[in-house]
């Protein structure tokens, strides 16, 4: 490892591992003799002081540093490389985006959301935790760890894929009570390479799916955030021309994303936010062609010009904590609204009724990074059924903060125009007198039950009357 100019390596991890160990209470830390451990690394704060904790504290002679591209921006690798470079550290940068992005279409197809949000650093745990416990494997790795809390989600839906190996599990901030102010004297005190976090005083979470803020002044449910916190949208209204998406479907899942009509140098802005150049005309132009994170990169940067996904909420924690959120999902609030609208036109009544049922629990258990449990796997077994008619197309305007569904078209359509239409009188050879029948007996049993209470009540007021009487 490198440190400060003013100590050699050796003094200065002796000096760290002295003053972790009089600062902090070691009970819950499993000392080790050697060994490699690797580690999730964003190279903020909380992942920098572990690697030395580990080295120091925990004894593992080597720290391979894992950070999993689900879609943060680029910003955040470099600060990852630097960090690592000037930690000395080994550091693998493994691209799930594509697996992510599959992830996210699935969660559209079970219209995910919790209590409000639509799960963007929930479906992306799960990710990459596998794709670290991947590499954890190729290095011959004894342990994985995390730099997450004790009081959040992300250690459980980390370690829910990690226990399912062979790997010890180490979780330094947790175990050793880590606060802030230990962390950045700690990082002083060894020379580390860390910085004030690069996105301000908020606690930020970015992918594909979604951009979180939380801490600070948000903590305060009361206070009401400005402008500067959101970075994907801009302020509902400041494009006043509207745009009209066209959003297609195949088996429940988007399959790409075409401007019908609309404010051409925002549509060109956005299409230069897509990636992969190749992929950003199919973004733009031909549904049926988009590939996911094409489509999910395009529809942030349009639909967030629009101000559109934006979410204060209250979200209780899996640990029962409530926490104030702030969230920005321009695209998944689009594709989300796009695909229940498709739904409204292809499913029966039944389906939806029991649909909505199996998004619901499909949703926490997403929520829990459980995505691959033995109760998701049978709700995927409905919803590939269910979806299967869940094909064409949602036509969605976006203004002033809004993602509205305007039209939708489907080849499965359940509908009638004639049925429905005030203009025919007769249906498949039913006419509307062939209703008379069914008004008579709706509200049938109602009108019984209410009538015989009112009965039962008359006989004990004429009952009371008798009593007073005598
Ligand atoms: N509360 C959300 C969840 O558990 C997201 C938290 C993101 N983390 C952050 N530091 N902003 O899924």
């Amino acid at each position: 490892m490198t440190h400060n100019d003013d100590t050699t390596d050796d003094d200065a991890a002796a000096t760290g591992a002295q003053y972790a160990a009089d600062e902090l209470d070691t009970t819950h830390v499993s000392k080790v003799d050697g060994g490699t451990v690797a580690l999730a690394f964003s190279g903020g704060l909380d992942t920098t002081v572990c690697v030395p904790l580990l080295e120091d504290l925990y004894g593992y002679d080597e720290v391979v540093g894992v950070t999993v591209d689900v879609g943060q921006p680029d910003a955040e690798f470099v600060e990852a490389e630097e960090t690592a470079a000037a930690l000395d550290l080994e550091h693998y940068v493994v691209d799930a985006t594509e697996e992510f992005a599959d992830l996210c279409f699935d969660s559209v197809t079970a219209n995910a959301t919790y209590q409000g949000y639509p799960l963007g650093t929930a479906l992306a745990r799960p990710v990459i935790a596998e794709a670290i416990a991947d590499v954890a494997g190729d290095v011959g790795a004894d342990a994985v760890a995390h730099g997450c809390t004790g009081k959040g989600n992300d250690q459980l839906r980390f370690e829910a894929v990690w226990r399912d190996t062979d790997m010890a599990v180490v979780a330094p901030v947790r175990e050793l009570g880590l606060t802030r102010e230990f962390e950045q004297a700690y990082a002083a005190k060894l020379g580390l390479p860390v910085e004030g976090g690069n996105e301000g005083d908020w606690s930020v979470d970015t992918n594909l799916w979604s951009r979180s803020v939380e801490g600070k002044d948000l903590e305060d449910p009361a206070f009401v955030p400005g402008e500067e916190i959101y970075d994907w949208t801009t302020e509902p209204g400041q494009v006043t021309e509207p745009t009209l998406v066209q959003i297609g479907f195949a088996d429940g899942q988007p399959t790409g994303v075409s401007v019908l009509e609309g404010a051409e140098s925002v549509v060109e802005t956005a299409a230069e936010a897509v990636t992969d150049a190749a992929d950003a005309g199919e973004a733009k132009t031909a549904v049926g062609t988009g590939k996911p994170v094409a489509v999910i990169e395009f529809l942030n940067a349009l639909a967030g010009a629009y101000g559109v996904g934006r979410t204060d909420m209250m979200e209780d924690r899996m640990l029962g904590l409530k926490v104030r959120e702030n969230y920005e999902h321009p695209a998944a609030t689009v594709l989300h609204a796009a695909h229940e609208a498709l739904e409204g036109l292809v499913l029966t009544k039944d389906e939806r009724d029991f649909k909505a049922t199996v998004d619901d629990e499909w949703s926490q258990k997403a929520y829990e990074g459980l995505v691959h449990s033995p109760l998701s796997q049978a709700l995927d077994g409905f919803l590939d059924v269910v979806s299967e008619k869940t094909e064409g197309t949602a036509t969605v305007k976006l203004a002033a903060g809004q993602a509205r569904v305007v039209g939708r078209d489907s080849e499965h359509a359940v509908y009638s125009e004639s049925a429905a239409s005030f203009d025919t009188s007769t249906v498949d050879g039913i006419e509307q007198a062939d209703a008379t029948g069914v008004a008579k007996y709706h509200g049938f049993q109602d009108r019984l039950a209410n009538s015989a209470t009112s009965e039962t009540e008359d006989e004990e007021s004429t009952e009371t009357t008798v009593t007073a009487d005598d």
